[in-house]
């Protein structure tokens, strides 16, 4: 399980996650729509991390049966529910990582950006708790779209004065397993083996897989460039497609978002090798968000890694200078709607 979430740059300990065994150190962790597609796949992979002490569930309805159901599980960690805004500020206290997939799915024909109405105002609630009752956790945001909702909440935390952007993030990973999984396929690797950065955003054109940078280093023809770049930028309208009008991406989404939070608690649990690709505050390019890989630390981002966007292919190169107005502007969307007046 463990062996299945860390990509070849993350290092792994001798720690099992399979074995369940007791830790010293052991985090709190919350999900903020723990009742929902993504949210109860990811509670039950959080269940089994030998990291967590506790798991707290938020939701604005149905977070009874969930706990119920989730708590007979016989791992360690504790599992505690809490239904509606009157509870979310327990929910969230002694938080060391908080997740946050509340809000509204697609349906096929829509865009992340057109869930841009429900969700912002979803992920501004939320995140003013967050500041309110445990301002120096880990926040994992989710919801789409994501090139919006990471630079509302950075806006939101500014307001209330506890802005960290080390602990900040927008939440990539689908796209990096999305990126390892078709390449691996598609050139016949060993999964496991196979790491592709996805640099920019988290949204059609601006999601940028670094197919040159893949490791083990391999070689595409321009058309297997071309084919995997637009079936990884794709990938999630392939799913809710596939669903037919019953939501987006959950389970692989669960699965991507608790390599995340795995990697996070590592990363707070003292372990110095840990990268993962993260849409945060960045000076990498002109653009004040940026995907990219990061070092993880005790403290939240510990560096933004250069490396990946040096050597670019002519492709590659061209492809983020066409991502740029895109991704800038959803950017600016959500920082004009946190600083509109009520
Ligand atoms: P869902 O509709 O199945 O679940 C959402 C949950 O959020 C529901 O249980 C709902 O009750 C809850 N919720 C709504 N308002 C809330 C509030 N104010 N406070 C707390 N909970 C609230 O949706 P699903 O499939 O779980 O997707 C959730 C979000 O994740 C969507 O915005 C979706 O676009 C996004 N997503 C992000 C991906 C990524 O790669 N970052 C990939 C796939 C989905």
């Amino acid at each position: 399980f463990r062996d299945s979430f860390a990509p070849k740059a993350v290092k792994q300990n001798s720690d099992s996650i399979t074995r369940f065994q007791p830790r010293a150190s052991s985090f709190k962790v919350a999900i903020l729509g723990a009742a929902g597609g993504i949210g109860q796949p990811l509670a039950l992979l959080i269940k089994m991390s030998p990291l967590v002490s506790t798991l707290h569930l938020y939701d604005i309805a149905n977070v009874k049966g969930v706990t119920a159901d989730l708590s007979h599980c016989n791992t360690p960690s504790q599992v505690l529910g809490f239904t509606g805004a009157a509870e979310l500020p327990n929910s969230l206290k002694g938080v060391d990582v908080v997740v946050i997939p509340a809000g509204v799915p697609r349906k096929p024909g829509m865009t992340r950006d057109d869930l841009f109405n429900i969700n912002a105002n979803i992920v501004k609630d939320l995140v003013e708790a967050v500041a309110d009752t445990c301002p120096d956790a880990f926040i994992h945001i989710i919801s789409n779209p994501v090139n919006s909702t990471v630079p509302i909440a950075a806006e939101v935390l500014k307001q209330k004065g506890v802005y960290d952007p080390k602990k900040l993030f927008g939440v990539t990973t689908l796209d990096v397993v999305r990126a390892n999984t078709f390449v691996a396929q598609r050139k016949n690797l060993k999964l496991i083996d196979v790491d592709v950065p996805v640099v920019g955003g988290h949204a059609g054109i601006t999601i940028l897989p670094l197919l040159s940078k893949t490791k083990p280093s391999v070689s595409f023809t321009d058309e297997e460039v071309e084919e995997l770049t637009v079936r990884i930028q794709n990938a999630g309208t392939e799913v809710v497609e596939a669903k037919a009008g019953a939501g987006s991406a959950t389970l692989s989404m669960a699965y991507a978002a608790a390599r995340f939070v795995e990697s996070s608690l590592r990363a707070l649990d003292g372990d110095t090798d840990v990268y993962e690709c993260s849409y945060v505050q960045s000076e990498l390019t002109e653009l004040p968000f940026f995907a990219s890989r990061i070092k993880l630390g005790k403290k939240g981002v510990e560096a933004v890694i250069p490396s990946d966007l040096q050597g670019l292919t002519e492709y590659e190169a061209k492809a983020l200078e066409a991502l740029k107005p895109e991704l800038k502007a959803s950017i600016e969307k959500g920082i004009a709607f946190a600083n509109k007046q009520p």
